[in-house]
């Protein structure tokens, strides 16, 4: 892949940041997404260092904020002539105190808000975009990066964990949190996205949602095929982040491979 334009989320360190340097070194124009703004400049720094002609810039992104996301999607669009692929790669671990979720000042649990609702709400701000782009150079792209421990079923967990359960999906209710279950909830949320989403713009003529592990096309989990799941999600992410519903199309990636 050469020049694109490509958002990156979560891009100062960790995968997140490899993926912006490969992208980079391949002539392509990566926005580096990213909530701490000297973390992000030091990540822009060290690309640049190595490839001097690098088109890399970052910008300022929290996906626990929804006037930060707005923000940042209103900024890009003002600035890019074209965006070619988003990859909401941003995730978090996040332990509650106490047993308690931790919730962010808009009061969603942290895990599903960081990893899910964030990327959710980025994707639909950014749709007509991409999908303009698509006119222009045939396609664009949406990927995920989700977890191998989405699936409730992990050896991650050393125990089973639960179903997602539609009326506590940030695991609110009294006596229902565990960080991991808020963690795979979140991870779970963006597989069930991705296939949705892919069925929402079936008219639009993009490439469905598909799920890769070790960067081939593979099964996810038995509860990400859930259809009345999907429905619920995609409602349910519409009330929390203020969007009408929309299309586009995605792919949800465990365990990304840099060379596919
Ligand atoms: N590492 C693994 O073994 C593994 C396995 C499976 C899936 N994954 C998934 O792969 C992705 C990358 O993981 P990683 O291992 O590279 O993690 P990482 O090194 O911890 O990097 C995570 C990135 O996400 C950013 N981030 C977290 N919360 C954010 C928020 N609210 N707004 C904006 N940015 C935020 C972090 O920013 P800060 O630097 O500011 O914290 C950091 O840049 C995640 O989605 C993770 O769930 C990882």
């Amino acid at each position: 892949m050469t020049g694109k334009v490509i958002i990156v989320t979560g891009a100062s360190s960790g995968l997140g940041f490899e993926i912006s340097k490969y992208l980079a070194e391949g002539g392509n124009d990566v926005v580096l997404a990213c909530r701490d703004k000297e973390k992000a400049e030091d990540a822009v720094t060290k690309i640049k260092t190595q490839y001097p002609s690098a088109l890399v810039q970052s910008m300022e992104l929290d996906l626990c904020s929804s006037s930060s996301i707005r923000n940042f999607s209103k900024e890009f669009m003002r600035s890019k002539r074209k965006l070619n692929v988003l990859i909401n790669n941003a995730g978090a671990f996040v332990k509650g105190k106490n047993h308690s979720p931790e919730l962010t000042s808009e009061g969603l649990e942290c895990n599903m808000s960081s990893n899910y609702f964030g990327h959710f709400l980025l994707t639909h701000l950014l749709l007509d975009y991409l999908s303009q782009t698509a006119t222009i150079d045939e396609e664009s792209r949406i990927i995920n990066i989700t977890c191998r421990s989405h699936n409730k079923i992990g050896r991650w967990y050393q125990k089973d964990l639960e179903s997602l359960d539609p009326n506590n999906m940030q695991l609110l209710k009294m006596d229902t949190y565990t960080d991991k279950q808020a963690y795979k909830n979140s991870k779970l949320c963006s597989v069930l996205f991705t296939y949705k989403l892919a069925d929402e713009v079936k008219a639009e003529n993009v490439t469905p949602g598909k799920y890769y592990k070790n960067g081939r096309p593979s099964r996810s989990s038995l509860e990400s095929y859930d259809l009345e799941l999907q429905r619920s999600l995609w409602k349910n992410s519409c009330k929390v982040t203020g969007i009408r519903g929309s299309m586009a199309a995605g792919a949800a990636f465990d365990n990304l491979s840099l060379k596919d």
